[in-house]
This record gives C-alpha cells, structure tokens and sequence, in this order.
C-alpha cells in the first residue's frame, strides 16, 4: 500500500496560538519555534519540500526563497502588509499569498493613539527626569507639552486603521483630515495644515519616502509626526534633518527603515519615541493573526481557495 505524504507547512517563528488548534490532523508542520528568525541557508532548506510557508513580516520572501521552495502553494504571511513578499513571482508561479486583514485593527490605532500622547504630552522627558533623581518638583512651567482639543490630525492613508484612529481621535476633540488614493485632501494640503500627522499607509513603490525633505519641510512648523505603519514610508535622515533644524516638534516611531537597525541619530534625541513595532502586539491580536495565518494554510492545503487573499491564481 502506497503512503500518502501529508503536505507541510513550514513555520517561520514562535506564534502567540498552538498552530494545532487550527491546522487539521493532514497537515505536517516545521515550526522554527523562536523569536529569532532562522539563517537564511536554514531558511532556504527548511521551506524545499514545504507546500506552506508561514512568514513574518520579516522574512524576505523573494525570487531565491521561490526557487528553493518548488511545491509551495500558498504564502500566508502573518501580517496585514505584504511588502516583505514578491507578490508578482508568487502569482506567476501560482502561488497564493494572503495577509491577516480586519484583527489588528483595533490595537494598532490604540499604540498609535498611546504615540501621539506621549509626543503631545512629553511622556518619555516626563519618566526619564523621574527616574533620573532630578526632578525638582511640581513647576508652572516644567515640560509643557500641548493639548489634543482643537487641533488637527492629518491621517496619510485611510484604511481600516486610519479610520480607526480618526474614530479615537475625535473622541479627543481633534478635528481629522485624511490623504489617501481613494479620496481625502491633496497630500500637500494635509502636510500644510495638520499639527500631528500619523502615517497609516501600506508601503509600495509610490509610498517609499512620502515623507522626504520636501514633504517634511511642507509640514506646519512644530507639527508632530506619528509612523506605525511600515518605516520607509519616512526618510529616516530627512526626519533627523527635520527634528536636528527644529521644523518638527518630535516624531513618535514603531517602525523603521531597516528594522530592527534603528537611525542612530534618532536614539539619542529626546523629542522621539521609538517602539520596536508593537503596533499589533496585544495577546488577543496576535492570537488572530496566527488564527488567520493558518487557516489560510489550512484552506489552501484542503484544495479550497484562501479568504484573504491579496492575488488572484489560476488553481484553487
Ligand atoms: C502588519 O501586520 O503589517 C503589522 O505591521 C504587524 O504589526
């Protein structure tokens, strides 16, 4: 009697779920069970005999990871961007890629929300001085920062997220103006008139340094800028160019250009943020992620087409 091969999924970290609470019983699974990526040459023999690649927004899933992988059917990338995919050689090679749209809604326009505080309200100084045993004590003029109410926040991009942060930040009494493909205010308008400006668009060839000299420069002067999106939507030294002239105010940042290298002059200044991208980190979050990631592994394997898919095969 001739065994049939169960086809395989490879894992390319630690998930925040049990990949069998959602994976069936004819599925096999190699789970690079860490926080660390594997090397590449590991990468690249560990995905060969895989019909399922399971990545973060990390891994470069690219021509050679392709090449190594020849009966790969499905790419679901545990994340809502898909930049760190060739989406193109994966649909010419008939090979689905899906993301996890919808669940990390909520939590990343939380941090946003969080990031645009603590620029607004000096959180990081406030801490540092406490903790540095040099605060003199309560001052009428000790670390001002500025209120919400009144003020305007430009949102680059306006997709499930923006909107989600503009729903947070009209609670807060700020008035919303958006700029995105499918409508909103020119781009130039939205830098001219906004006092914080929070970045909500996936990075593509057309968004890649948005934000340049020229654009950031364009921004009211002593605007504050908030990046959870994907970092090369900002030019990180044009940024530093900015915040160094006093332009800018301060910048609030969870993602960067070359994760998780970070501009080394933006570590020292005190008028940025910097989180190492925990716009999605909620455990709830995180569980859905992995819960869509691998039932589009699941899907796919079963012969059926994937829900989240964000190209069109010509096999189911
Ligand atoms: C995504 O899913 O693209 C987010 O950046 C993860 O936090």
């Amino acid at each position: 009697m001739c065994r049939v091969e169960k086809p395989l999924v490879f894992i390319t970290r630690r998930l925040a779920l049990d990949p069998a609470r959602v994976l069936g019983p004819g599925i096999a699974v190699d789970q690079h069970d860490e926080e660390v990526p594997p090397p590449r040459p590991e990468f690249l023999r560990r995905v060969h005999d895989a019909a399922a690649l399971l990545p973060i927004l990390a891994d470069r899933v690219d021509a050679e990871v392709l090449d190594a992988a020849p009966r790969l059917r499905i790419v679901a990338n545990h994340a809502v961007g898909t930049d760190n995919v060739d989406v193109a050689a994966c649909t010419a090679r008939g090979i689905w890629v899906t993301n996890t749209p919808g669940v990390l809604t909520e939590s990343t326009a939380d941090l946003t929300m969080a990031l645009i505080l603590a620029l607004a309200r000096r959180l990081r100084e406030g801490e540092q001085l406490l903790r540095s045993g040099k605060w003199p004590g309560w001052a009428p003029t000790l670390l001002l920062g500025i209120e919400l109410a009144g003020k305007t926040l430009g949102i680059f991009g306006y997709g499930r997220i923006g909107r989600a942060v503009a729903r947070r930040a009209e609670g807060f009494g700020m008035r919303v103006l958006f700029s995105s493909r499918g409508g909103g205010v020119d781009f130039e308008e939205l830098l001219e008139r906004s006092d914080v400006i929070t970045i909500h668009a996936p990075l593509t060839p057309e968004t890649r340094h948005a934000f340049g000299p020229e654009q950031l420069l364009s921004m009211k002067r002593g605007a504050l800028l908030v990046n959870t999106a994907r970092g090369a939507i900002v030019d990180e030294a044009a940024l530093v160019a900015a915040l160094n002239s006093g332009h800018l105010a301060g910048a609030a940042l969870d993602v960067f250009e070359h994760e998780p290298q970070v501009h080394p002059a933006l570590l020292g200044r005190n008028d940025v943020v910097l989180l190492p991208h925990l716009g999605s980190a909620t455990r709830e979050t995180r569980a859905r992620m992995a819960e869509v990631a691998l039932s589009q592994v699941e899907l796919v394997l079963r012969g059926e087409r994937p829900t989240t898919a964000v190209n069109q095969v010509m096999r189911p």
